[in-house]
């Protein structure tokens, strides 16, 4: 896996498997806790999902991690913090999203949000988006950057 400056707040990394994916989701998690949230950006099947179930299971959660499209957020606990993980594909307005009511969430625990950049002017400040793009087979191209 190639990385460049993975713990600064800006870089990238090419992987070429759910492993390595994995691997980066891993060297990631101090900048992600320091963030408190996570907007995962890219693609259909571009791998949001699978980043944060390597998030979940570096935290020990081990209930499974299914994606939130229809019920929109999901918690999951008994990790070593709380875990929400919400998507933002089926939402059509800022309203919507304002909605979830996801602030009280924020102070507790971790949130990452797949599809954030829809609403990227309602994502908090200082959130890290991350963002995958396909390259061949299991091969992705993750951008990091920290929401000035
Ligand atoms: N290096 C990789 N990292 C992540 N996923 C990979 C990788 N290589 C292959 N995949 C596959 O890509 C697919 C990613 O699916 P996933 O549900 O995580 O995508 P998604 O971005 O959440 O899509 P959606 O926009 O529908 O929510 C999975 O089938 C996974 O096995
Ligand atoms: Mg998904």
């Amino acid at each position: 896996m190639a990385i460049d400056n993975a713990v600064t707040s800006e870089g990238s990394a090419l992987v070429h498997s759910l492993d390595e994916t994995g691997e980066l989701a891993s060297k990631l998690l101090p900048l992600m806790r320091q963030a408190g949230s996570v907007s995962l950006e890219g693609p259909l099947g571009a791998g949001k999902t699978h980043f944060v179930k390597a998030v979940a299971s570096l935290l020990g959660v081990s209930e499974p991690v299914s994606s939130p499209t229809f019920t929109l957020l999901h918690s999951y606990s008994g990790g070593e913090c709380p875990l929400h993980h919400s998507d933002w594909y089926r939402l059509e307005s800022e309203e919507e999203v304002l909605g979830l009511g996801l602030e009280e969430y924020l102070d507790d625990g971790f949130m990452m949000i797949e599809w954030g950049d829809k609403f990227s002017q309602i994502l908090p400040p200082g959130t890290l988006r991350i963002r995958i793009t396909h390259q061949s087979d299991n091969s992705r191209l993750i951008n990091w950057a920290v929401k000035s």
